[in-house]
């Protein structure tokens, strides 16, 4: 934001302040669009902010040269094309926010005036969290969900009614509610949810999202209501649109019957008698916000009187009965000293600002996220400027951004204060940890170590990984301890945990003899190593720390091939990256070409593969074997499901089969043993019948699994 060149709103003449009216539309119109038809915010929400008060600043002062579609009178974005239009019956309206106690006891006053209600007379608010994602309006006919919007432009939104109904916070139906029922809430995805949708995106090499809300948000406004399905989404109810007849007398009590017909509501919801006890449950909320698990952005109070809140009723866009009280950003200016660069397991040279500590949100912060070289440079991964182009610099002042757990990150810098010997970064092109070449492909946003295994840092991250809780889980064996046996030679990779005993075996001694190492200790260590020989296919497949493979994907990779033997002959198979092995490998639940070819490429990489042989020839691994099938007539069949379901949606029928130890396949091969075909089947009906493969219709497969 070009807040240095701003001249003051006082001293604006009349033609500029035209100009820059028209300029801000434009911008808050781009905002807008980016933020809510596309899901990908362009500008920080501060910016918008300040962005939004320039235009109202400048329009209290010209009062004549306001537009007649000023950016003050609008909510949100219009509705994008793809999803049909619904005109809200009672519009979606926004609220007007409040920063500092002073604001909220002005809110009081203002309602207090507006009510003719003396200092002194009770008047009672309810504060709950303002919930950071997206509101919904959620329409019920005679308990029966009809419809659900989004808000749109507050007077027409989207139908995302096949969407909502997948949300399990949203009940399909409700016992005793009026027999026409507008809910309105927000839908958002908790932090946990959020990263690991993120990590299970970035396996697939699809797209990543910068927030929760952001994720939400393009969660819910999918064409295809069986990809909001799959997206961990939920939905806390708050408000109402029409009603047939009314819920209580009360805020409060309207909330308790939305939830006795079945809503989730904010657990943090309370009755206040005045600002003072509304700001006293502010700072409860802001002190508990870090632990919430979720993202709220302030505090909303609203006068609990139903009948005072209509009288009271609404500005152009905001009620005058309710107010959101925001937090502050999370946001802090330090001194970035240094940029270190961290190398990951999987080869990737991370930048790391090392910052002279500042608190953020009542948390020290001295270390954060300078994402990549592009960053440093002002670019994103699209080649276009980010932080109008600026480029950060060791010396600079930055801005450091937190939110909840997320790591914090350098957001922004001021180059006014940039010291005059400060220099461009040059991000390294050899790794600094072994000298390495490093590479950046075209299109990958991350440089990376060649080196591999020969790589310190690599090696000792994956053997970190390997030892790690949801792979080999060595009891006694971690990050400190691989550290320490890295350095002195005696681990070099995973293979060599297992010959540590026989290599330093008689040397129980020279193990005993370590610092922090006793008889009882070591013995317990050889032991511990000793009882992870035998190990389940899939923790194999996740501690051998290969990019892309998380552990869930790691458990359906071993569920689909079982033995280690099929898997790294599949793998061999797979290697052209095309036909029935590698049609079979993408067909994996959750695999994509990104995670097989990174699956395929550590086995085909010869030096990475020898040491994966190295390592299984000290293990016995484990079958990987689903849950009870036994008495399932597809158990251990390869099923393909072709043309359209119609009682049952192609993820559900997948399911199904996968539960009853089926493998089900996205392409007909030979390997098939059974096809089902509903109407419109084609190409792969057609390969079935040469190939000779048994192929049933819908119903028949149901008769097939029939009381199963
Ligand atoms: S009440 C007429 N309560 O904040 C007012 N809104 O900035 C209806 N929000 O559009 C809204 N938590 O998407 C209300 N507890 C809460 C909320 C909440 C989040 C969102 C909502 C609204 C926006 C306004």
């Amino acid at each position: 934001m070009a807040s240095t060149t701003e001249i003051d709103v006082e001293d604006l003449t009349e033609d500029q302040a035209r100009a820059e009216l028209i300029a801000l539309a434009r911008n808050l119109a781009d905002a807008n669009t980016a933020y809510h038809a596309e899901d990908a915010p362009e500008i920080s929400d501060a910016d918008y902010d300040r962005l939004k008060r320039r235009n109202a600043d400048i329009e209290a002062r010209f009062p004549k040269l306001k537009l007649s579609d000023s950016p003050s009178d609008q909510v949100g974005a219009a509705p994008s094309a793809g999803f049909g239009k619904i005109t809200h019956a009672v519009r979606m309206l926004s609220l007007g926010n409040g920063f500092t106690d002073e604001d909220v006891f002005e809110f009081d006053a203002s309602v207090r005036k507006y009510l003719g209600l003396d200092a002194d007379a009770p008047l009672a608010y309810t504060a709950e969290p303002k919930i950071d994602g997206l509101s919904l309006s959620l329409r019920y006919e005679k308990g029966v969900l009809v419809q659900a919007a989004t808000r749109g432009d507050g007077a027409v939104g989207e139908n995302v009614s096949a969407n909502a109904r997948t949300i399990a916070d949203v009940p399909a139906a409700l016992t005793g509610a009026p027999d026409v029922l507008e809910v309105r809430g927000e839908v958002y995805m908790s932090h946990a949810d959020f990263e690991s949708l993120n990590a299970r995106q970035a396996a697939q090499g699809g797209k990543t999202f910068a927030n929760p809300r952001n994720a939400a948000a393009g969660s819910l406004r999918q064409l295809d209501p069986e990809i909001t399905r799959a997206r961990p989404l939920r939905f806390f109810a708050y408000a109402w649109g029409s009603l047939s007849e009314p819920l209580a007398e009360t805020q409060f009590g309207a909330i308790e019957a939305l939830r006795a017909f079945g809503f989730e509501t904010n657990p943090l919801t309370v009755v206040c008698d005045g600002p003072a006890e509304m700001i006293a449950h502010y700072t409860k909320i802001e002190v508990q916000r870090p632990h919430l698990g979720y993202d709220i952005d302030g505090v909303v109070y609203k006068v609990d009187d139903l009948e005072l809140q209509s009288r009271l009723g609404f500005r152009s866009t905001t009620p005058r009965w309710a107010i959101a009280h925001k937090f502050p950003a999370e946001l802090a200016w330090t001194v970035l000293e240094g940029i270190d660069i961290q190398v990951g397991r999987t080869g990737a040279l991370s930048p790391v600002a090392r910052l002279s500590p500042v608190t953020v949100g009542g948390v020290v912060v001295s270390n954060a996220t300078l994402h990549n070289q592009d960053y440093i440079e002002g670019r994103d991964s699209k080649g276009q400027q980010i932080r109008e182009g600026k480029d950060i610099r060791v010396g600079d002042l930055v801005q450091v951004y937190r939110a909840g757990d997320v790591i914090p990150k350098v957001a922004d810098v001021d180059i006014s204060k940039r010291p005059d010997d400060a220099v461009a970064y040059t991000f390294p092109t050899v790794c600094p940890e072994c000298g390495s070449d490093a590479v950046r492909e075209p299109g990958d946003a991350v440089r990376r170590c060649s080196g591999g295994l020969i790589c310190p840092a690599q090696a000792v991250e994956k053997l970190k990984h390997f030892v790690s809780r949801a792979a080999f889980d060595i009891d006694g064996l971690g990050a400190k301890q691989v550290e320490q046996f890295y350095a002195d030679g005696w681990i070099a990779e995973p293979a060599e945990i297992f010959t540590l005993e026989a290599r330093y075996g008689t040397g129980l001694q020279q193990l005993k003899n370590r610092e922090g190492w006793g008889e009882k200790s070591a013995r317990a260590l050889f032991a511990a190593i000793e009882d992870k020989r035998k190990i389940p296919l899939a923790r194999l497949i996740f501690g051998l720390g290969i990019r892309h493979v998380g552990e869930a994907s790691a458990n359906m990779i071993a569920l689909h091939y079982g033995t280690w033997a099929a898997l790294e002959a599949a793998m061999e198979q797979a290697r052209p990256r095309e036909g029935d092995a590698w049609e079979d490998l993408i067909s994996v639940d959750g695999m994509g070409a990104v995670m097989a070819g990174s699956l395929v490429g550590a086995f085909a990489q010869e030096a990475e593969r020898a040491s994966i042989l190295r390592l299984v020839a000290q293990l016995d691994v484990q079958e990987a074997v689903r849950a009870d099938t036994s008495g399932s007539p597809v158990a251990g069949k390869t099923v393909v499901f072709t043309g359209t379901l119609e009682k049952m949606t192609r993820a559900e029928a997948k399911a199904r089969a996968e539960r009853l130890g089926a493998k089900v396949a996205g392409s007909v091969s030979a390997r098939t043993d059974l096809l089902v075909a509903g109407p419109g089947a084609g190409s792969k009906a057609k390969k079935a019948d040469e190939l000779g493969i048994e192929t049933l219709d819908e119903d028949g497969w149901l008769d097939l699994i029939a009381g199963l």
